[in-house]
């Protein structure tokens, strides 16, 4: 069954040519280091993927320098644990997958390094997902350990609400709002799916411009070549 379909929201990186909200990106960056990162791995994403992105290199090599990397094996064949580096992949929070479903009730939560597109309408949904739990409407009842969400395909969704007003406190005073929240972190998200997004939407633009050019000069040359003939 599918879920409800999620409104289409005015993505501010939305436009043909607009880049992405890189203090969007920072803030939802935080949003999923302190509230997502518990339960969902983004195991494509590197620390210094965020450099000149969302933080300057040395927040980032303080960043992962706060997490215990295991490493190995040394030149004595052992295993040991070193303090992460930039080019360290963000942590999983779980061993392996089975530990993942049994922390969640027998449900996995899903590497989100690809996925606002993975999903249909990617973005849109994982917002309307963050935002959309409420109570079930009279006489639909949701078994024990699920939450009613119209946007979940089937309507009922192991993961619990997770976003409310105030729970993280940003730095740049922006007002951790629900609405806040999804947005900045859904920002970040399209951005680790789609970190060329900008080069691509640039390089579109190069290539429309130099074709419009040659298409000006090749229209001028025929006239040009033609102007006897007429
Ligand atoms: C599923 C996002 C926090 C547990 C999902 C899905 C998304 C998502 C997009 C996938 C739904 C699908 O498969 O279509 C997020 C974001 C979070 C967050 C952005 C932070 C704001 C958490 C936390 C937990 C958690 C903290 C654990 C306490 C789960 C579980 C599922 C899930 C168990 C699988 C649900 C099911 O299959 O019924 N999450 N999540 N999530 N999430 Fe989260």
């Amino acid at each position: 069954e599918h879920g409800l379909a999620a409104p289409h929201y005015p993505w501010p990186h939305g436009g043909f040519l607009s880049s992405y909200d890189h203090a969007s990106i920072r803030r939802g960056h935080q949003v999923y280091q302190e509230v997502c990162a518990a339960c969902h791995s983004m195991s494509l994403v590197a620390y210094r993927d965020l450099i000149g992105v969302a933080y300057t290199e040395e927040e980032v090599k303080a960043m992962a320098a706060e997490v215990e990397v295991e490493d190995g094996p040394n030149d004595e064949g052992e295993m040991y644990t070193r303090p992460g580096k930039p080019s360290d992949h963000f942590p999983s929070p779980y061993p392996n997958e089975q530990a993942a479903r049994f922390a969640n009730g027998g449900a996995y939560p899903p590497d989100l390094s690809l996925i606002t597109k993975a999903r249909h309408n990617g973005q849109n949904y994982v917002f309307a997902l963050l935002t959309g739990y409420r109570d079930p409407p009279a006489g639909v009842s949701v078994r024990e350990g699920l939450h009613y969400n119209p946007y979940f395909p089937g309507g009922a969704i192991a993961m619990p609400k997770m976003l409310m007003d105030g729970g993280v406190e940003y730095e740049d005073g922006v007002p951790a709002t629900e609405t806040q929240m999804a947005k900045d972190v859904v920002t970040f998200l399209s951005w680790a799916a789609e970190p060329e997004m900008e080069e691509r939407k640039l390089m579109g633009f190069k290539v429309i411009f130099v074709l419009t050019l040659a298409l000006i000069q090749a229209g001028y040359y025929k006239r040009w070549k033609w102007a006897p003939v007429k």
